[in-house]
């Protein structure tokens, strides 16, 4: 059954709370089948998908094809859609690039950064609003860990005090000290999804191109569960050899019920 903002909330303290990021149908078909409850369309899509080398280049019109997609394979899991660079850079703006969003088929959407007045907008317009605090890939100049010093640890706190103080249902925490990220989950009363944040948060994201070792680079803090590029060079590499010796396509095998569990 899909999970609406208010059964995230409900969530906290109570089960840790997953999410994995998906930008295609069948990703996000698979994840659905695993009963996950939140899948993100972020707009990582542009470098783990797209091969740009910051989330900078995407539009909001790339996130409308790739939110679409996703809800066609997932249509019982909460979708969070991502606003790219700049296409919340005032109140109104935001508001008819979300609406674009839940359009396609989100259910609530993300934003980057401690933009009060924008998520309180979209908030009074009735769109459910997810934070984003800590490292914030559209502004930073490297994706070191921030929040180090003592100045830095205190303005993130209050950011995302800030940020649920405005409406926003839940908060992601990126790249921050382990120690702060636990703080931080216990002075809010809505939940925090952690990537590269540590086990304090009340749940974890993961960005599923990572978890699936499909790419060329992967963060320190995330996990790969499979090694899927590896896998593709593999496939490339049997396949151009039976067509070469005119094995294929006498040999076809097809798999049975590979999709359905
Ligand atoms: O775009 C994205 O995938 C994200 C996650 C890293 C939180 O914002
Ligand atoms: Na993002």
């Amino acid at each position: 059954m899909k999970k609406y903002p208010n059964d995230l909330i409900q969530m906290k303290g109570v089960k840790p709370i997953s999410v994995l990021t998906a930008y295609t149908c069948p990703v996000a078909r698979g994840i659905e089948e695993a009963c996950v409850p939140v899948i993100l369309v972020g707009d990582t899509v542009g470098m783990v998908e797209m091969g740009f080398e910051s989330t900078r280049e995407v539009t909001i019109e790339h996130m409308e094809y790739h939110i679409g997609a996703v809800r066609r394979g997932a249509k019982n899991t909460h979708v969070i859609g991502d606003l790219p660079y700049q296409t919340d850079k005032d109140p109104e703006t935001a508001l008819n690039n979300a609406k674009r969003l839940i359009s396609a088929g989100a259910d609530s959407i993300k934003l980057e950064g401690a933009k009060i007045d924008v998520i309180a907008h979209l908030v009074a317009n009735k769109i459910s609003v997810v934070g984003h605090t800590g490292l914030l890939p559209q502004t930073a100049k490297n994706f070191k860990k921030v929040g180090n010093s003592d100045a830095e640890a205190k303005k993130i706190l209050a950011e995302s005090k800030a940020i649920q103080d405005a409406g926003a249902f839940m908060v992601v925490l990126e790249h921050i000290p382990y120690s702060l990220a636990t703080s931080i989950s216990q002075l809010l009363h809505i939940p925090t999804i952690g990537i590269g944040a540590g086990p304090g948060c009340d749940g974890q994201v993961l960005v599923i191109n990572d978890a699936l070792g499909l790419g060329d680079y992967w963060p320190p803090f995330s996990k790969q569960y499979a090694h899927i590029s590896r896998d593709i060079i593999k496939v490339a590499k049997e396949f151009s050899k039976e067509v070469e010796s005119m094995e294929f396509p006498n040999n076809i095998i097809q798999l049975s019920g590979a999709c359905k569990s």
